[in-house]
């Protein structure tokens, strides 16, 4: 254990600490085209590729209720899930909403309240419909209308929620498309595409968010970013000092700015200029814009963390140059863009086999960095924290203390974090239980309940019954 965890720090988390595990509607729920939902560009695109079909997923769509009992039975209080925008309205914008769709909301939540598990309810969670992702999605300004009215539409139709996100990773989604080419119609380096969709996201965040408050909803309302510290790889190089400050900006800082400021401060500017420079392109952030988001930035009632890995930067003058590690083999990963810098791992830091770093430390170091630097926050959840293993089910059972080691120190840093004052209300373990990973497949598993996917058969792996002491004692 660090030297920094004294005696004092406390073991205990708040009475009122939730304890979860985290969905995503796409990667549970299967039921792709089911009572008219509409497609999302990644039925297509997964088709075409034959890796994986995200058919039947976890069948959640049919097996929510017995899902949820798991989650009550295991000592969780809550949990994230998601609503596929194209259930309620399949072609995105335009059209009538469909009932079919609208009611598995209504069922879901009504389990959820039935089994005392409280919903936190994310709008988009990387699944926009497939007609408004192919007309540019978030960079065609129409989508932000369409978003709002969506949002609009769930505030009304589902009064039983009371916690609300609007957007799960919007780093994530536009990174992965426009920067490192691994999402549908993915492109490389595009870094001024990144960061207006980016803006134009957190617009509609905005928009969501006024709505929400002016419509006087008795719940909470706010965003899901994955953030992630970026460190220079050597803190005497100003190369690297610089390389971390760019790769912060475009994973973490645009997006930090956006929520709490509701504009961008100088530095920020300053290096969202020098990565447009670098992609031979700009960005646009109307007047407009600015002051409906500066109206919502101090309306958030939360922020949600998704927090993995922390990166080491070094600097990088070289083309683009990336591979992105979706099978396991570790050591394969590669990230150097042009105009950002390259990730690195530090000697002796350890990593997955999908060679994401483990470095819990990060976590405290972002939540002190946000209650320094955004004071106006108001609380903070972990929205998603978790390890990609290739688990394997033996008699039964599936020994995954690998994984415990990794939720444990993170949330002995969320303790920590608790004990400098920083507001932070729950935590939630990606993923409740196994789902398939957008780039990587079946092969990478995160859940607490490992799923056979031929039968469905759910098994309560050895983190689920170390997480229940937890969550019913409140204590690591
Ligand atoms: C987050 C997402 O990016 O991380 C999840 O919100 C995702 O949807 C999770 O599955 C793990 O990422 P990956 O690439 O390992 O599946």
């Amino acid at each position: 254990m660090s030297p920094i965890f004294s005696a004092d720090t406390p073991q205990r988390f708040p009475d009122n600490f939730v304890f979860g595990g985290a969905t995503a509607a796409y990667q549970v729920e299967g039921a792709c085209q089911t009572h008219g939902k509409g497609k999302v560009a990644w039925d297509d695109y997964l088709a075409q590729q034959g890796r994986f079909s995200p058919e039947p997923a976890c069948d959640f769509y049919n097996r929510y209720d017995s899902d949820l009992e798991l989650c009550e039975r295991f000592g969780m209080n809550g949990i994230r899930v998601s609503i596929a925008w194209s259930r309620i309205f399949p072609n995105g914008g335009v059209g009538e909403p469909n009932p079919e769709g609208i009611a598995f909301y209504h069922n879901l939540f009504a389990s959820c309240r039935a089994r005392g598990v409280e919903p936190y309810v994310t709008l988009h969670h990387f699944d926009s419909p497939a007609a408004l992702y192919a007309n540019g999605d978030f960079l065609n300004r129409d989508t932000i209308d369409a978003f709002e009215a969506y949002a609009r539409f769930c505030f009304d139709e589902y009064p039983e929620v009371t916690r609300w996100f609007t957007f799960n990773e919007i780093a994530a989604a536009t990174l992965n498309r426009y920067v490192e080419g691994t999402w549908p119609q993915g492109k490389k380096g595009c870094l001024h595409e990144c960061l207006q969709a980016q803006h134009n996201m957190m617009l509609a965040h905005a928009r969501a968010v006024l709505a929400y408050k002016q419509g006087g909803y008795p719940g909470t309302i706010g965003v899901i970013h994955a953030l992630e510290y970026k460190y220079p790889y050597d803190p005497a190089c100003p190369g690297d000092v610089q390389a971390a400050k760019n790769d912060d900006v475009l994973q973490n800082r645009l997006l930090l700015d956006a929520t709490f400021r509701g504009d961008y401060a100088p530095d920020t500017l300053q290096i969202i200029d020098h990565l447009c420079q670098a992609s031979n392109g700009s960005v646009e952030f109307l007047d407009d814009d600015l002051s409906i988001m500066r109206r919502a930035a101090q309306l958030n009632d939360c922020l949600g963390i998704n927090y993995y890995q922390s990166r080491f930067l070094k600097a990088f003058d070289g083309e683009t140059d990336l591979h992105h590690n979706g099978t396991g083999d570790k050591g394969t990963g590669r990230w150097r863009v042009a105009g950002v810098g390259e990730r690195a791992v530090r000697p002796g830091v350890p990593t997955t086999d999908w060679d994401w770093i483990i470095y819990p430390k990060g976590l405290f170091d972002l939540m002190m960095d946000i209650s320094l630097c955004y004071p106006n926050y108001k609380q903070l959840f972990i929205t998603e924290n978790g390890m990609g293993r290739k688990d394997q089910l033996v008699d039964g059972t599936v020994d995954d203390s690998e994984r415990i080691a990794y939720v444990e120190d993170h949330l002995r840093w969320i303790l920590k974090a608790i004990e400098c004052g920083v507001d932070v209300g729950g935590y939630f373990m990606w993923s409740l239980q196994d789902q398939f990973s957008w780039t990587n497949g079946y092969n990478k598993r995160y859940g607490f309940f490992y799923v056979d996917f031929e039968t469905q058969q759910r098994t309560p792996k050895a983190s689920a019954y170390w997480f229940k002491r937890v969550a019913q004692t409140k204590r690591l």
